[in-house]
This record gives structure tokens, C-alpha cells and sequence, in this order.
């Protein structure tokens, strides 16, 4: 099967994060395109990027999108909604040769869903006071009550591999209550750490009603149109392979390896 434009390419497509966040990308990627290599650069050396101001968080995104385009990728998916609000535009602009996919805050599906006419927003305080933010619940939020809040300790629960600990119960426990308190019937994960907390999160909000929405499916249809409209895809005899990379040492990379297929079972 030939797409759009009639080519192929079998360069890899890259995926970043602060961490160990952005595998719940590159999982919904990896299922929707299981023809693709992949390579995945989580920076471990610099996580959290959560609470780091902007211009060091894009200094930070510029080192690490620069790497993978070293590697030859020919896509690059952003899988930091901090990142993504801190540099999108000016990565786009110095990286103009790829696309560049950044994570889109899921406020609008919330929006559409919500009964109660009240959405909470769970992400870092980075991502919260950004631009994009700001302008999407702007754009969607009309009538509708956005409650934010940062998932204190969450991220941290994450890259210690705590996520199922009675400590993560507490914390999830501790942020969403109030969101639910005041009506919130959709919470939408606005940091890519926070999906793997979901188990928990679906303990808390179970037998009430409220929905959790995590934006990874989307981003990966997302790199899917952008493959098919660029003529990028793999070829079919293509045989995938799944790079790891990291600024924090050889540890960490294998724990990303690890943790990335472990999230596939
Ligand atoms: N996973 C990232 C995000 O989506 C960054 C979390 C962090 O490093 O604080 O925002």
C-alpha cells in the first residue's frame, strides 16, 4: 500500500520527556503505528521540569529535540505537556525541517463531556500558568468552571516506580477530592507522568460518575495524519526497532526500556 504522496521513509520517530512520563505516549504511539521505530529520549538527569522556569525548560527541550534530530528522526512527538507549553513555538521554528507534535491540554474533549458544567485540570504548575493552557480554556471553557491544580508529588511517585503505594493513594487522594467536591466530572491529565497513576485515580473516583481523560490516544492519531500527509511512513517490510536514550547515564536508560514495555503488557 503506497500513502498520500507515494514514499516511504524508515527513520525513526522521536519521543521526549523530562522522564519516565512520556512512555504513555510512546506506548499509544507503539500501538497505533507498530510499523515505526521509535527512539525515546527521557532526560532523567533534569526531572521534574515541573516547577523550572520557562527559559530553562526550553533550554532544556532545545538540547534534548536537537539530540533526536541528530539521531535522523523524522518526526519528533514532545511528550511533556511542560515542555510543550515552555517551547513549542520556538522548537517548531528552529527545528522547521520535521514536524514537531507538542501535547495538546485536554480541556476541549472535557468540555464537550462535562454534565456538571465543572472540568478539572491536573498538570504542573509550569504547564498551568503557560500560555497554551490559558488560551485553550479560553477557547473551550466558556460557562464552564475549570478547576487546575498541580499533582503535588506525583511526578516523583512516578520516577521512583511508587505509583501503586498507599503514599500515591494519599496523594491522588488529596488532589482529586476537592476537584470532585466541587463538582468536577471530568479530570483531564494534563502531565504525561500522571497517566501511570490512573490505576489509583480510578480507585478514588470509583462508583461516581467521573471520567479521566488522558491525551496520549489523540497525539498519537495526531502523529498518524501527520506521517500519512507527509509521505513519512515506514515501508511495509520495514522491521521496527526501539532506541532508548537519556542525559542521566546508563541506569536510567535501562529503566526507561524497562518501564516502556512493561506499560505495553
Ligand atoms: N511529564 C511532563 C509533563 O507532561 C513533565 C513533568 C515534570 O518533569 O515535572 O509535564
Amino acid at each position: 500500500m503506497l500513502f498520500m504522496n507515494g514514499s516511504y521513509d524508515n527513520a525513526p520517530i522521536g519521543v521526549y520527556d523530562s522522564g519516565l512520563g512520556g512512555l504513555t505516549v510512546w506506548r499509544e504511539i507503539r500501538r497505533a503505528l507498530p510499523g515505526e521505530s521509535l527512539v525515546y529520549l527521557g532526560d532523567g538527569k533534569n526531572c521534574p521540569y515541573g516547577s523550572r522556569p520557562r527559559e530553562e525548560v526550553r533550554r532544556l527541550a532545545d538540547d534534548a529535540v536537537g539530540r533526536l534530530v541528530a539521531e535522523g528522526c523524522k518526526l519528533v512527538v514532545v511528550a511533556c505537556n511542560t515542555a510543550t507549553a515552555a517551547a513549542i513555538d520556538f522548537l517548531r521554528e528552529k527545528y522547521a525541517a520535521i514536524p514537531i507534535v507538542g501535547m495538546e491540554p485536554a480541556v476541549k474533549p472535557a468540555c464537550l463531556a462535562t454534565r456538571t458544567g465543572v472540568v478539572g485540570v491536573l498538570a504542573t504548575e509550569r504547564s498551568l500558568d503557560g500560555e497554551l493552557f490559558r488560551r485553550t480554556a479560553a477557547k473551550y471553557g466558556d460557562g464552564i468552571e475549570v478547576l487546575t491544580l498541580p499533582g503535588r508529588g506525583f511526578v516523583e511517585l512516578v520516577e521512583a516506580d511508587r505509583e501503586q503505594t498507599p503514599e500515591a493513594e494519599a496523594c491522588v487522594r488529596a488532589a482529586l477530592e476537592p476537584m470532585l467536591a466541587r463538582g468536577a466530572d471530568q479530570i483531564v491529565l494534563g502531565c504525561t507522568h500522571y497517566p501511570f497513576l490512573r490505576p489509583v485515580m480510578e480507585r478514588v473516583v470509583a462508583g461516581s460518575g467521573v471520567a479521566i481523560i488522558d491525551p496520549s490516544p489523540a497525539v498519537a492519531r495526531r502523529v498518524v495524519q501527520l506521517l500519512d500527509r507527509d509521505g513519512l511512513r515506514a515501508a511495509p517490510d520495514h522491521r521496527p526497532d526501539y532506541a532508548f536514550l537519556s542525559f542521566a547515564g546508563a541506569a536510567y536508560r535501562k529503566r526507561l526500556e524497562e518501564k516502556a514495555f512493561e506499560s505495553m503488557s
